[in-house]
Parts: C-alpha cells; sequence; structure tokens
C-alpha cells in the first residue's frame, strides 16, 4: 500500500480557474477571487488598520484554514507590506490537507499578474513540503509561512500558537461537512488571542451556532459578488460551559517573555550557533556569535560534504517527525545558496544492504509518499547512482549534499550579528539580569540573553553541566575525483556515504568512535571508510584509482559529533536543575502529578545542542524554534516535538524514575 496521494487534484475550468476535484468546488470565486478575498478576510478581520498600528517590534499573527492555491496569504502579505512599519513582521500559519503540486501553484498563481512579486518568492520557496509543519521564511525574515500539512483537525491541536485574526476558509461547509465542526471551532478558540478576531464566506446558520458556543461573537454582515452574507466576529473568551483546555506542563511551560533589549550572546558558530543568530536577527535581534575559532564552521561543521541524509520511521515518532520538518526547512534555506560549490539536489540513495534494511525501506516506501522518496530495485538504483551497486534502496529525490561551512557563512552574515571571533567562554555568571561570559577573568561579552550552542563543550558551564551529551568522534576521507569516478550522480549511502565530487572531490564518511578524544586523522579510519565504500559500490572503488596511491597518503578530517540518550536535538529555555528537583520532587513518588508551580527558568538561558549525526536537518530549524521560544511566538514544531526536544526533559526522566 502506498501513501495517499499528497496533492491536491485538480480541474482547471475556461478561464484557467482551479477546481478540486475531490471536494467539486471552487479554490476562489468565479467573479473576482482577488476582491472577494481582500472583502471577506482582509477587511472583516481590519487588517489595514492592524498592520499600521504595529509597532516596529510588533508582530500578527494570522491563523487559517485551507491554504490551497495561497491566494488569501499573498493578500495579506501584500496589504502587510502597504500598511506596516518597518521591522513588524507577519506570521502567517495556514492547514493544508491536499496541498497543490509546484506546477499547479505556478499555474494558479499565474492569474494574479498583481502579486507577481511576491507569488514568486513564495514559488521559489515551495520545495519539500511534507506532512507536518514546514515552515517557509520569506521577505528576509519579515513575513514567517508556517503550513501545517495535513488534516486540520490532526495538525491544529499540535499548534503552539496564539492567533490574532482567523481566516476560515475550506470549501463550502456542504461540500466539506468533515472539516466545519464543533471540533474545528474549539480549536480555533483555543488558539485565539485575546481580541482575536475571525471572518469567513460562508453564513450557513449551524456554522455562526457552532462559532458562537466556541466562545466566538459572530455577525452577519453583507456579502460581495453572488454572496449574499458572510461572517465576521471576535472572540470574546473561552465559553464557562466547555471544558478549559489543559495548559503545557510547567515545565515544558513558555517562561514569561523578557522585557527590555533585544540583545543575545550565541556561544560557538557551527550550525546550530549560525542557525540560532540567524533567527534571531531576522527578527530584529541584535546577536553577538562568539566563537574561539578563527571564523564559523571549524569544527564539526566544518566538513567539505555533509549528506541531507533522512533516517525517518514508518510510526511518526518525535525524531521521524522533526526530520521531516526540518529537512524541508533546511532545503529551502538552500535555494538561496550556490548550487555546486555550496550543495547540490542531485538526490540521496540508500541502498537496502541487507534483510533488516530492506524490510525498514519496505515500511518506509508504503509510510510516506513518493516525492519525498522512492523504492528502487537494484537495476533502476544503479541507473540513478550512475555507478554499480549491488542492492536496492530508497531514493530521495530533494535530498543531495551541502557544504556546511557555506550554510554557517550565509547564515551568519546578517548585519545584526556581530562575530566575534578568538574567543572562548569559560563560564558564565548572571549579574543584574544579564548573563556575562568570562575567559578566567577577563569578560567576554554579555547579554540579557545568551544560547549554548557550543555541542558537547556546553558541559562545561556549571548551568548546562548535567545536560546528558556524549561526544563520538567522526573521520572523512577526501578522495580526488577521477575520469570514471565522475559518473556519480546521486549520494550514495549504505553504512557510510559518498557524494559526488565538489570541486573536484568527493567525501566520503563516516566514521564512528566513541572512545578517542584525539582529532588527528587516522589511517586505520581512513580504512574503514574505504570498507564502507566497498559495500556501497565496489565499482566506485575501482574508478577512483585508490590502491594505486599509498593508503598514508589519504586525507581526511575528524570532528566529534554531540549526540544526546534519546538522539534528539536539545533546543530550548533552562531551568535550575537544584531548584527543579525540590519543585517537583513529588513526581518521583507519582509521575502523574502536576504540580502548580512555575519551572525555576534561569532567565534568558537557552540551549542549541545535540544534533548528532543529522545537524543539516536539525539545527537550522531548532534556530527557529529557539527564536520562537524567546519571542512568544508560534512554535515551527508541533508542540509534542517541542517538548521532546526540550532540555528539561532529562530532569523530569531522572525524577520519574527515580535514577
Ligand atoms: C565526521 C562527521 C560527519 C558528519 N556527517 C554529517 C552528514 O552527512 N549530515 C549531517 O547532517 N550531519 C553530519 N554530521 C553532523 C553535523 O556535522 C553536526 O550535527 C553539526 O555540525 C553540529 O553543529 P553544532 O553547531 O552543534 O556543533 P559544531 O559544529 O561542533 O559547533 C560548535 C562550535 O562551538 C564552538 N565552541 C564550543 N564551545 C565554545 C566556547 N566555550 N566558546 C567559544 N566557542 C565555543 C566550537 O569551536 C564550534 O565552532 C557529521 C559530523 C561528523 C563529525
Ligand atoms: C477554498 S480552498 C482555500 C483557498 C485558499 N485559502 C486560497 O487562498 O487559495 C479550500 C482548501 O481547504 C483545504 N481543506 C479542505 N478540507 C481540509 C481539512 N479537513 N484540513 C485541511 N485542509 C482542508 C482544501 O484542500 C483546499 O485547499
Amino acid at each position: 500500500m502506498k501513501a495517499e496521494m499528497p496533492h491536491a487534484q485538480l480541474d482547471w475550468d475556461d478561464h484557467g480557474r482551479p477546481r478540486s476535484r475531490v471536494f467539486d468546488d471552487v479554490y476562489f470565486s468565479d467573479q473576482s477571487g482577488l476582491e472577494e478575498t481582500r472583502y471577506v478576510f482582509l477587511e472583516q478581520n481590519r487588517l489595514a488598520e492592524r498592520f499600521a498600528a504595529l509597532p516596529a517590534d510588533g508582530r500578527l499573527v494570522i491563523g487559517e484554514t485551507g491554504f490551497g492555491t495561497g491566494l488569501n496569504f499573498l493578500c495579506a502579505w501584500q496589504l502587510f507590506e502597504q500598511h506596516a512599519v518597518a521591522g513588524a513582521r507577519l506570521h502567517f500559519v495556514s492547514v493544508e490537507k491536499y496541498p497543490l503540486a509546484p506546477a499547479d501553484l505556478r499555474r494558479a498563481l499565474a492569474l494574479w499578474p498583481q502579486l507577481k512579486p511576491l507569488a514568486d518568492q513564495l514559488l521559489k520557496q515551495y520545495v519539500a513540503i511534507h506532512q507536518g509543519f514546514q515552515r517557509i521564511t520569506l521577505a528576509e525574515g519579515r513575513v514567517t509561512l508556517t503550513l501545517l500539512i495535513g488534516d486540520a483537525l490532526e495538525q491544529l491541536p499540535q499548534l503552539d500558537a496564539q492567533i490574532d485574526a482567523w481566516f476560515l476558509d475550506g470549501f463550502a461547509p456542504a461540500k466539506n461537512p468533515d472539516m466545519w465542526t464543533a471540533e474545528l471551532f474549539v480549536e480555533l478558540a483555543r488558539l485565539a488571542a485575546p481580541g482575536s478576531t475571525i471572518s469567513t464566506f460562508t453564513s450557513t446558520g449551524w456554522v455562526r451556532r457552532l462559532l458562537n458556543a466556541a466562545g466566538f461573537k459572530m455577525k452577519r454582515t453583507p456579502g460581495i459578488g453572488h454572496k449574499w452574507e458572510i461572517l465576521r466576529g471576535e472572540f470574546l473568551g473561552w465559553p464557562a460551559e466547555v471544558a478549559a483546555p489543559i495548559p503545557a506542563k510547567p515545565w515544558f511551560a513558555r517562561p514569561a517573555p523578557l522585557r527590555g533589549e533585544r540583545r543575545a550572546l550565541v556561544i560557538g558558530a557551527g550550525l546550530a550557533g549560525c542557525a540560532t543568530a540567524s533567527s534571531l536577527a531576522a527578527r530584529g535581534w541584535q546577536v553577538s556569535l562568539l566563537e574561539r575559532h578563527a571564523s564559523v564552521a571549524q569544527e564539526a561543521s566544518g566538513n567539505p560534504q555533509g549528506v541531507l541524509y533522512l533516517k525517518l520511521s514508518a510510526h511518526g515518532t518525535a525524531l521521524s517527525q522533526l526530520i521531516v520538518s526540518g529537512f524541508g526547512y533546511t532545503r529551502r534555506l538552500l535555494e538561496s545558496l550556490q548550487r555546486g560549490s555550496d550543495w547540490d539536489d542531485c538526490g540521496v540513495l540508500q541502498l537496502a544492504f541487507n534483510a533488516k534494511e530492506a524490510e525498514r525501506h519496505g515500511q518506509l516506501a508504503a509510510a510516506f509518499p513518493e516525492d519525498l522518496l522512492q523504492w528502487l530495485e537494484q537495476p533502476q538504483a544503479q541507473a540513478r547512482a550512475g555507478v554499480g551497486v549491488a542492492h536496492g534502496g530508497l531514493f530521495y529525490p530533494e535530498g543531495g549534499w551541502v557544504h556546511p561551512p557555506a550554510l554557517c557563512q550565509a547564515q551568519a552574515m546578517h548585519a545584526n550579528i556581530e562575530l566575534l571571533s578568538h574567543q572562548e567562554a569559560l563560564e558564565l555568571r548572571n549579574v543584574a539580569d544579564h548573563w556575562q561570559a568570562f575567559d578566567g577573568e577577563r569578560l567576554l561579552a554579555s547579554a540579557p540573553v545568551v544560547i549554548l550552542a557550543g555541542a558537547a563543550e556546553i558541559k562545561r558551564f556549571a548551568q548546562s553541566a548535567e545536560l546528558p551529551l556524549k561526544r563520538i568522534r567522526g573521520q572523512i576521507t577526501r578522495l580526488a575525483e577521477t575520469a570514471d569516478s565522475r559518473a556519480l550522480a546521486t549520494v550514495v549511502c549504505a553504512e557510510g556515504y559518498v557524494a559526488p565530487a565538489r570541486l573536484g572531490e568527493h567525501t566520503l564518511g563516516a566514521s564512528f568512535d566513541f572512545n578517542s578524544d584525539d582529532l588527528t586523522p587516522t589511517t586505520a579510519e581512513h580504512q574503514g571508510n574505504l570498507a564502507m565504500l566497498e559495500e556501497i559500490s565496489s565499482d566506485l572503488l575501482t574508478r577512483l584509482n585508490i590502491n594505486e596511491q599509498p593508503l598514508e597518503n589519504l586525507e581526511g578530517r575528524a570532528a566529534f559529533r554531540c549526540t544526546s540518550p534519546d538522539y534528539l536535538p536539545i533546543v530550548g529555555p533552562l531551568a535550575d536543575l537544584q531548584t527543579f528537583n525540590q519543585t517537583y520532587a513529588a513526581l518521583s513518588k507519582d509521575a502523574r502529578q502536576v504540580p502548580d508551580i512555575a519551572c525555576p527558568w534561569l532567565d534568558g538561558l537557552y540551549v542549541n545542542s545535540g544534533h548528532g549525526s543529522r545537524g543539516l536537518i536539525t539545527a537550522p530549524l531548532s534556530g527557529e524554534l529557539l527564536a520562537a521560544w524567546l519571542d512568544n511566538e508560534p512554535l515551527p514544531l508541533p508542540r509534542s516535538v517541542a517538548e521532546a526536544c526540550h532540555p528539561n526533559r532529562f530532569a523530569l526522566r531522572q525524577l520519574i524514575r527515580g535514577k
């Protein structure tokens, strides 16, 4: 069985307008989709005046059911550009069960030449849109779009956000009764910010009554075109007769937003630190990026090529959800880098090199749609690879390799980011609501917010010393391209990986050594890497003419990965461990207890670490997650995934297990 067809199935009418086959309904009005959108959604939510009233560090969050062609989004964005001051931000969260295929989106948006400059930006970023939360950064961070791909009733309960204005779209209630339900409206109410507004093109009586019952005060208002009446409303508050939503547990609740200057110190300039600095800078923060080396990406993030490798689970685990969301986010970031030298979307082939892998691949091929991964039998796999391979495997057409330093440099380049190189922080002190980074008695830098992004080195700070991070040494081998190795057309992985050449050199990786502290490359590990290459493709090994040179001449590079016990990264606010243990001691007797006591946060101290072997996929989106925690924004991941990455999870588990 194959995963459900992921894309919208469309018919196009004589005027080139799309119509849904599944719902037998139109995406926008026959008369003037633009005018209707502007009247029903923008005017009824008073967006022009609300955008104009935003302060320079303000933002407005719009939520929508049914992203469709993105017409509502583009109209809202255009209005925002017309009315909002520089510095203000628009956040748009939209849920979509059947996203349009990119070619269909392009065709639909070509109907609106007025929106072309914005539509072009959206189309450029409309890649790797898969199930779950997909974040898209537009207009250099001024506009953030978070698409929740899936059914509204499955996706919205996972959303952690406060919506200022709701666009209730999603085909006519009579054509789509499964969506227009009391259950959905309760979700809209749960997510509504105080004073939130809402509008919809329908005036159906039962929709109005159910929205009223959920806490909105709905009014009929004159319609437009052939719509006689439409509905607008505002959120009055949670109705007394409905059970209140369960709040986040205190140890996973949002710390109170910090008031005052938006200035942060990020310690460590690898993928995690550069991503964090970039996400904060895009939100108007002033960021100092502290790094002990001369420039960014000198340690784990310094390899010539890393692979966008998706180790997924067919069971929808938190890690697998993070990987699909993180892959999409990184993949979209790469669109603005140089193909060929900074990255390449040559695809990734994962070989089913033993029976267990083959079984796992079968499950994955059934669980995920073909635009994310495809099962290839050996002959097709070999044709894809361009060199001989002994097995079939999973092909990820949107995957490829990345030169991690290029991504780090691009992210650290923002005008709001100042790189403080050759500075090594040894200690953190909290003085008068500021965190100070010291090297002995020398003050290096200070800020109200500090983000620890120094991989496993963050254990040196007393505040984060107990986080269970491990270093795992890894070594890659650099192999000169030959005329025959040029045939390699895609990244191929088995236990190791090999990439098509970048600037005349293939990267072959990577060893795992849990014990060594030494970063000098060893011949033994090069040999191990070559053994992995043999497993991947003995044909490629021959094509590389390796046996004609002494092994000692092989060149490579070693660095430490930084891994957590559950293989999820550690991203979020830090608490004071001792006080945490005292505050929630009751959990060690009864794990179901939820003491109503606020978490003892170390105000302003955050972590972005533990990215293991897949930092290219997890670190950039983790920067967005941290910025969302810090700026009290919609989270870019499901609540459950953000909690699975939360620094407090370890202290909590330890209390509960009594270890
Ligand atoms: C051999 C190898 C192969 C890999 N292959 C892949 C792959 O194919 N795909 C993939 O996605 N991932 C891969 N990874 C993993 C990936 O490289 C990491 O997940 C990622 O680089 C982690 O980024 P980071 O910013 O957390 O850590 P790092 O890149 O290690 O950055 C931490 C930075 O913090 C600085 N720092 C630390 N402490 C301090 C301090 N106190 N003061 C100042 N500066 C400090 C360090 O100097 C360093 O620059 C590989 C890793 C290795 C080692
Ligand atoms: C009328 S279109 C939306 C038009 C869109 N807002 C625009 O600007 O183009 C309705 C959309 O709702 C989506 N939809 C319908 N039912 C849904 C559900 N249960 N969950 C999520 N999306 C749904 C459809 O796939 C379709 O794209």
